[in-house]
């Protein structure tokens, strides 16, 4: 009998604590936007693609994350970021669950469909990455019928798939990638140049070829229609521009490894 009442006033206890734990974590949520007035804006982002966005412990940093602080800081918002797959992005903003992606999504032709773009604000490209010891693969004529990693619905994915006989391997993550070639499992990876030498700053076993797949530019989405957005986002990238603080972000994370 005691030991019935003792699991009981256990369990109890452990109600009791779970419902606090809940009730703060709402109040918590819910009172911040309110009690400053402050709005809130949601960055929209895929997290597995240094040094643009990445994790940092349970936080998301990067380039990316600094210039949409300054454009919540413009607009008098409080940032909030939703990491998500690559792919889930722009279903995500047409959704309304974010307000602007900035995930180091270059502009195409197929996604100004569905999404408006600011102004570009990072030139990049593809490359290929292969094992150091690989001699066989010398540039993008080498990969025929070869077996090539990339990260799902990137440029780097869409240009992988124009190469002939090559069989494409889709990852959520090009860190993924990136493994799966050390393994042996893939001749080759096609990612941007950026995460590219990120990577292979940690790994020695990998190398990045000298040629350029394609010519690109990132720049931050917005729901279609979203002018008063587009133009405040501008506006800060021109700011930031001429304050010198867009070089000093370029040096603290393209710093030379
Ligand atoms: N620049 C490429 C694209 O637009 C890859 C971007 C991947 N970004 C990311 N955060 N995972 O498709």
């Amino acid at each position: 009998m005691k030991k019935i009442i003792s699991i009981i006033i256990a369990a109890t206890m452990l109600f009791a604590l779970a419902g606090c734990g809940k009730d703060a974590a709402n109040n918590s949520s819910n009172n911040q936007g309110a009690a400053d007035g402050k709005k809130i804006i949601v960055m929209g982002t895929n997290a597995e693609f240094p040094p643009f966005e990445y994790r940092e412990g349970e936080k998301v940093v990067g380039f990316d994350v600094e210039i949409a602080k300054k454009i919540a800081e413009k607009l008098g918002a409080e940032l909030q970021i939703e990491d998500m797959t690559f792919g889930g992005l722009i279903p995500a903003l047409e959704a309304g669950k974010i307000d602007f992606i900035a995930a180091g999504m270059s502009i195409t032709e197929e996604r100004k469909k569905n999404v408006d773009f600011s102004n570009g604000y990072y030139k990049a490209s593809q490359v290929i990455i292969t094992l150091k010891d690989n001699t066989e693969i010398n540039g993008p004529e080498d990969l025929e019928n070869k077996t090539i990693g990339v990260q799902l619905g990137t440029t780097g994915d869409e240009e992988a798939q124009k190469i002939q006989g090559a069989e494409i391997i889709q990852f959520n993550a090009g860190y993924a990638a990136i493994m799966d070639l050390q393994n042996d499992k893939l001749d080759a990876v096609v990612l941007d140049y950026e995460p590219a030498r990120n990577f292979a700053s940690q790994n020695d076993k990998i190398q990045i070829l000298p040629v350029e797949l394609t010519q690109e530019e990132y720049a931050i989405a917005v729901r279609k229609g979203n002018q008063e957005l587009v133009d405040a986002i501008n506006t800060v990238l021109e700011e930031m521009k001429e304050s010198g603080e867009y070089d000093k972000l370029v040096e603290e994370y393209f710093s030379k490894e």
